[in-house]
């Protein structure tokens, strides 16, 4: 990268306390690190959150779970408990928290230093974060009314093709989704701890998702598009 874009530039300059250390910024941005890892925060839907390189950053894309959650769930009061399966930041899970406020969520993840991140994001939100790994049996987690998640789902030679900002700067165990993209998927469909889930995707990925999903007894219910025009989230109930 020889430039760097005015917007990036302006978020730096109002993260930087010398200017010494906005030049160490820029020069960090021109190797290709995201401006987030660089100033340690990203904004998603209504928040700040804290990231760090043990965390997926936020992408605007994933604000499709949140509009499909609450276009299925108008009503705001509902005592709703939500589980996120691979909360990362936190971000999915503590933004409907923000939006329900009388729901309280369990977020899991494998990662212990991403835990650490999505407690940092918690603030007053009634969210537990604990370290489980969603393949194996959580139903001692008791029922929820939403299930949530945006698991890995980057096929593991595709990973080597991915840009830069996130190849070298996401973890790759919030990318990996084996050798196909589906292994978290796969995981996902067994998991039956609430009436209604709601998940991301990548591209294209509905047609093998969808009867995935209905050999585990779930029926899909609709598909939302990304701001790109790609489907994005997929809601199946029980
Ligand atoms: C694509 S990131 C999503 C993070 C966050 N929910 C978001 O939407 O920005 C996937 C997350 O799944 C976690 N993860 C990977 N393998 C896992 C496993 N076996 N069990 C639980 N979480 C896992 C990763 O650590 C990562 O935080």
């Amino acid at each position: 990268m020889d430039k760097i874009s005015l917007f990036d530039k302006k978020l730096l300059q109002e993260a930087a306390v010398s200017d010494e250390q906005l030049n160490s910024f820029i020069s960090r941005r021109l190797v290709g690190e995201p401006v987030a890892k660089i100033i340690g925060k990203k904004g998603f839907w209504k928040d700040d959150f804290i990231v760090s390189k043990d965390v997926l950053d936020p992408r605007p894309d994933s604000e499709t779970l949140i509009e499909a959650v609450m276009e299925k769930f108008p009503d705001k009061n509902q005592t709703l408990r939500i589980l996120d399966l691979g909360t990362g930041s936190g971000c999915l899970l503590l933004s409907l928290l923000g939006e329900y406020k009388n729901a309280t969520g369990v977020g899991i993840d494998i990662s212990e230093k991403a835990l650490t991140i999505a407690k940092k994001n918690k603030g007053d939100k009634a969210a537990e974060f604990i370290r489980r790994d969603m393949r194996q049996d959580l139903s001692d987690l008791g029922q929820f009314d939403i299930m949530i998640s945006n698991p890995p789902y980057i096929s593991s030679n595709e990973i080597q093709t991915l840009e830069r900002d996130v190849k070298d700067y996401d973890p790759l165990l919030a990318l990996d989704g084996g050798a196909d993209g589906l292994d978290f998927y796969r995981a996902l469909a067994k998991q039956h701890l609430a009436p209604a889930l709601f998940i991301e995707i990548g591209k294209n990925q509905e047609t093998q998702i969808i009867p995935l999903f209905e050999q585990q007894g779930w029926h899909f219910v609709q598909s939302w598009k990304d701001l790109g025009g790609i489907t994005r989230v997929l809601e199946f109930k029980n």
